[in-house]
């Protein structure tokens, strides 16, 4: 008798433990996945990289390991206001991946303290009570990185079909990320007037026009758009956070320790209206455990975007937490400018009277061929 009740037990405590964890995934309907949180958190430290050639032709430091064989096709570089962003495709994903860079002055520090007295200070268009801060806004709306990211985006998918489009970033870069999936995802003037004009005439014919035009509308409003980003700053309030949540349900927020960044602009737990509030779903990677058995957990944070008990549970005052994401550096090799690297072997670039620069080459052209070519 008694080894059958230990059976029992022993079939109990499965039963238990399968329901719970079905219970779990019901409620939480967590998406995280740790091995694309790696491979992201690769390309994310791969922006970062000076020699802009070496980014381009991806044989930089950091172009490899997780990410290798990966084809960058567009990158974007805003001089005026120190920005920077790459578009390319992975072949072992069969994804478009978009990459934006943080911030890239000589002392993090400052950028840091400024971030205390963002305002909400721009309602986001179309988005009744939604508020952001226009400054986040506009590094991505207002910049030559809209157009850049838009064109590089189309021409991978024009060469490797509709494939999936995963967006990250990181500190500054994660809220120009969030600006982008979002702008992916609900934007029906995505495309450039001129292109769908150019689709609409060459279709147009024995067609109603007007439905054609809302057709391709429709069209531009993309699918399949996911998000990931790393130690990013609030962006905008509670409408707006849940807006987000609506259109990219997906997003991953990563947040690491101490970070300082994540806790910024602050969040003000008694002005739930008029504060800052991030999206949903945080993932915190912090320790656990005591003396020799300290490990690091990454926690699948609740659906609020502000749960209590993951970052806002510790001060948010480190720097470095900042700058290391699992392992992997999330900050330049050399101190802060915007120095611009590059040599003949670029097949194409584009210079705009302000002097940003776009880098680009057709969808399969290896590098060699880039090479052998000039
Ligand atoms: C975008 O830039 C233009 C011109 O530089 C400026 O007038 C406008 O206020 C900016 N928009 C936002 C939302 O910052
Ligand atoms: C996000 O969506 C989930 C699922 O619909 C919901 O449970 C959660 O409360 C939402 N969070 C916010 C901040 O809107």
């Amino acid at each position: 008798m008694e080894p059958r009740r230990w059976l029992a037990a022993a079939v109990l405590m499965c039963v238990l433990v399968l329901c719970s964890g079905r219970e779990l995934k019901a409620k939480d309907a967590p998406t995280y996945d740790p091995a694309l949180a790696r491979t992201l958190a690769e390309y994310t430290s791969a922006v970062y990289t000076a020699d802009l050639t070496q980014l381009f032709t991806w044989t930089c430091e950091r172009c490899g390991d997780l990410t290798e064989g990966f084809e960058v096709i567009e990158l974007i570089v805003d001089v005026k206001n120190c920005l920077q962003a790459y578009v390319g495709f992975a072949k072992d994903m069969n994804a478009v991946i978009v990459v934006f860079r943080g911030t890239q002055e000589n002392s993090i520090q400052n950028w840091i303290e400024d971030l205390f007295w963002k305002q909400l200070d721009l309602d986001y268009p179309g988005m009744p009570e939604a508020k952001v801060h226009s400054g986040f806004y506009s590094a991505y709306h207002n910049t030559t990185l809209r157009d850049g990211v838009v064109s590089g985006i189309q021409k991978t998918r024009e060469v490797y079909g509709n494939i999936p489009i995963m967006v990250t970033g990181h500190s500054m870069g994660g809220a120009m990320a969030s600006f982008c999936a979002l702008d992916l995802v609900v934007s029906n003037k995505f495309c450039p007037q001129s292109k769908i004009v150019g689709d609409w005439k060459s279709s147009m014919i024995g067609h109603n026009p007007w439905e054609e035009l809302e057709h391709l509308k429709i069209n531009f409003r993309l699918k399949d758009v996911k998000l990931m980003t790393f130690g990013q700053p609030r962006i905008g309030n509670a409408v707006f956070a849940s807006n987000f949540n609506r259109s990219l349900p997906d997003t991953i927020r990563m947040t690491n320790s101490h970070d300082i960044v994540p806790h910024l602009p602050p969040y003000y737990q008694y002005f739930p209206q008029k504060t800052y509030h991030h999206f949903p779903r945080e993932v915190w990677i912090h320790s656990v455990g005591l003396g020799s058995f300290v490990y690091s957990i990454e926690e699948i944070c609740d659906g609020s975007g502000e749960d209590p008990t993951c970052s806002r549970s510790v001060s948010g005052n480190s720097v470095n937490d900042h700058i290391h994401y699992l392992g992997i550096s999330m900050h330049a090799e050399s101190l802060g400018h915007c120095r611009i690297v590059t040599d003949d072997r670029i097949l194409q670039y584009n210079m705009d009277t302000a002097g940003n620069i776009v880098l680009f080459k057709q969808p399969g052209l290896s590098v060699n061929e880039l090479h052998s070519a000039q």
